[in-house]
């Protein structure tokens, strides 16, 4: 097991590189499967969610290698449906292979997905979707079964707007007979970026980014080059940083626009933002103010995965504010050990109710979670002292060279194994 051991209390300052969104070069490496011509991922980022889905491509028979920051998949020689527990526990986007996985082989066998322990996360959309094309689904023995003669396009109404639903429902039906029109489609920015991806390769997905996205079915898919887009959280998570700690830091080769629900945020908090392009300026001297009530949306609204580490930011404002997580059920699971900081926070139900404190205290504590995690590091890097963060497996399933980057902009941490 591996820790950070951080001496909190120095300003940030400087520029950072944002990597590929982890968010989109899942899907996109899933999508890879459809076709047997040389797909080249750009600027991938080295964290254990990508790892784990290079893995997996390899185990159904993919050739997937790394080569520098690029990956190179060649999924002509793909020979095998089945993806078995120990992989896909390690991953709960495992699940997003069914679409591409049915596609290819008219089967697929997947255990049932791993990922963050951040509430219930059902994949009754994803199987309802598959259905509707024509996918005969069984479950069994923690398994996935998945079967069919054909894949054919209808139109599919999700309940709510799953960003991994969505995603698997585009992969199944780009190569499907006929037209898949999928409503209530999440809107996130990595949807689109699978569009575009898609496209590329010679699919015809439309509407991507709205509600309504329309898929008409081709027969074959080629290769590329494709660079995805920047990751808006990791971006956030460093801006959310740089604002805990002062100072001023430079955010590099992000859309500013996927991110804009909290640049707003952090204006309200009494940080001064300048957008320049495709970087973010943070500039903060000062105690931050408390925003008094923000809560987790689908995009556009405020992301889920920057909730814990705003939560943090909550913690040193001054006055009171109230977060509420509409998207997952056990997403604050970093609070106990927020607690032990010094942070006055209680959590009923959805709600996280904080009462500002002057400063963070260093301490021991425990990542249960990716981005959890992400925000007892950042704690610890506003905090007065020493603080260890245990168990930091978590945090490398999403942020590459994260403490590299973070010594960059002047902070003291560093990574010890146990
Ligand atoms: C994706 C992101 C994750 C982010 C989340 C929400 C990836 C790899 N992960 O996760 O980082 O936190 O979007 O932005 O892209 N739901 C159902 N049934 C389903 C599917 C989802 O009820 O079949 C519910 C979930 O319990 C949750 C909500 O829908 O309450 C949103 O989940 P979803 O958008 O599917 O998240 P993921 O795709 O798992």
């Amino acid at each position: 097991m591996e820790k950070y051991i951080i001496n909190g209390g120095n300003k940030l300052y400087g520029n950072v590189e944002i990597q590929s969104a982890k968010n989109s070069v899942l899907p996109i490496l899933a999508a890879s499967v459809l076709t047997d011509e040389k797909v080249t991922l750009v600027n991938v980022p080295h964290i254990s969610d990508v790892r784990n889905m290079v893995n997996i491509l390899s185990c159904l028979g993919c050739k997937a290698v790394y080569d520098g920051n690029n990956i190179i998949i060649d999924s002509s020689s793909a020979d095998c449906f089945e993806i078995p527990s120990a992989l896909a526990h390690e991953l709960r986007s495992s699940v997003f292979l069914l679409g591409s996985v049915i596609s290819r082989f008219r089967s697929a066998k997947i255990a049932y997905p791993g990922g963050c322990d951040i509430g219930l996360r059902p994949v009754d959309l994803h199987l309802t979707g598959l259905k509707r094309l024509g996918v005969k689904i069984t479950e069994k023995n923690g398994y996935i079964l998945c079967k069919c003669d054909k894949l054919s396009g209808n139109e599919i109404m999700l309940d709510c707007p799953s960003v991994g639903a969505t995603e698997n429902i585009m992969l199944a039906a780009v190569k499907a007979e006929g037209v898949t029109v999928i409503k209530n489609a999440a809107r996130e920015p990595e949807i689109e970026d699978l569009q575009n991806f898609l496209n590329l390769i010679g699919a015809k997905v439309a509407g991507a980014g709205s509600g309504t996205i329309v898929i008409e079915g081709v027969k074959s898919l080629s290769g590329c080059e494709y660079k995805p887009i920047p990751d808006r959280i990791e971006a956030g998570t460093f801006l959310i940083g740089a604002a805990m700690c002062g100072g001023e830091i430079t955010a590099e080769g992000v859309y500013p626009e996927n991110i804009s629900s909290l640049i707003h945020k952090l204006t309200e908090n009494g940080c001064k933002i300048r957008i320049d392009n495709d970087k973010i300026v943070l500039e903060n001297h000062r105690k931050l103010t408390s925003v008094k009530t923000i809560e987790t949306q689908p995009y556009p609204g405020f992301p889920t995965d920057l909730q814990a580490q705003f939560t943090a930011l909550c913690c040193i404002c001054t006055g009171h504010s109230i977060v509420t997580e509409n998207l997952f059920e056990t997403r604050f699971k970093y609070v106990p050990e927020l607690r032990k900081m010094g942070a006055d926070v209680t959590v009923f139900g959805r709600n996280a109710f904080v009462r500002g404190v002057d400063k963070f205290k260093g301490a021991q504590v425990l990542a249960h979670d990716l981005r959890g995690g992400a925000a007892l590091v950042l704690a610890g890097l506003a905090a007065e002292g020493r603080s260890e963060v245990m168990d930091i497996s978590h945090i490398d399933r999403g942020y590459g060279s994260f403490e590299y980057k973070l010594r960059k902009l002047g902070a003291d941490i560093v990574r010890v194994t146990v």
